[in-house]
């Protein structure tokens, strides 16, 4: 438990500062019924999945997917990213329709890195395959209902994330004392914690923005506490995309 706390920390808070947003898209909790509701199998082509992986890889780094290393995935994007800029973000876009097109379409795309079939896939851990799993939903959301807003905030956002680190540092620090003390709690402190680390990005560069981060941070509390799903609705108001 703690460890799992641990490792949900450590993504989200690289992710702040590292800067990649994004969030769970409703729709996909409205997807997994609908998947129930119309007995369709979740079924992912692994073949598939390796092809279009290796495709959407090799657009912005060369040689082989990192399987068993996220973090080398996550550094080749934001190493392009530093490069190219907020125009980076147009390409990453157009690759990522084409990797959802190659998969199958939307439905094979969320099975197809849901981490529990990366597992298996990919023969890695399951941390590692949570890790895969929020990478892809989060690409998701920002080349998807996210994307206007992170064109137009990206440099503000980015700003807050590097400036503003000894806040977010806080709002972990927070976070952690607070598990510590109320470890039955451990879906209102991670709420607590959303808001906290919302609040500079809304301060900055506006709520929609901040909604953005908000979100971005919610893939993580989606995939690794799924049990608190439910509360992350309570926040990460202003957020494009939300109904
Ligand atoms: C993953 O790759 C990064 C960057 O090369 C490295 O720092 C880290 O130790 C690697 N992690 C594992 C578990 O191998
Ligand atoms: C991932 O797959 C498992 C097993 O098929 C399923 O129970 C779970 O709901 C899926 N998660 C998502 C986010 O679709
Ligand atoms: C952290 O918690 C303390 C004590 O509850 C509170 O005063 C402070 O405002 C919190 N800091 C942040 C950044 O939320």
């Amino acid at each position: 438990m703690i460890q799992q706390l641990l490792v949900f920390l450590a993504v989200t808070t690289a992710y702040t500062v590292a800067y990649v947003p994004s969030f769970l898209p409703e729709h996909l909790a409205e997807y997994s019924h609908s998947v129930v509701d119309d007995s369709t199998k979740a079924t992912c082509d692994t073949t598939m999945l390796n092809q279009c992986t290796l495709a959407f890889y090799n657009q912005f780094a060369p040689g082989p997917v990192p399987f068993s290393n996220e973090t080398v995935f996550q550094m080749a994007l934001q190493q392009y990213l530093n490069v190219q800029g907020v125009d980076g973000w147009a390409n990453i876009k157009t690759w990522m329709n084409t990797l959802v097109t190659c998969v199958g379409g939307q439905q094979a795309y969320f099975n197809c890195y849901n981490w529990t079939g990366l597992m298996t896939a990919w023969n890695i851990n399951d941390l590692t395959a949570k890790q895969w799993n929020v990478r892809f939903l989060s690409l998701d959301y920002d080349c998807g209902p996210g994307y206007p807003v992170l064109i137009q905030n990206f440099y503000c956002i980015q700003g807050v994330a590097m400036h503003e680190g000894p806040v977010i540092q806080q709002c972990v620090a927070n976070f952690t004392a607070a598990q510590t003390n109320q470890p039955s709690m451990t879906c209102q402190n991670i709420v607590n914690y959303l808001t906290c680390v919302e609040y500079p990005y809304i301060t900055h560069c506006g709520p929609a923005a901040g909604g953005l981060v908000c979100h971005g941070e919610r893939i993580a509390y989606y995939v690794y506490n799924p049990e608190c799903a439910s509360q992350a609705q309570l926040h990460c108001q202003g957020a494009p995309g939300k109904k």
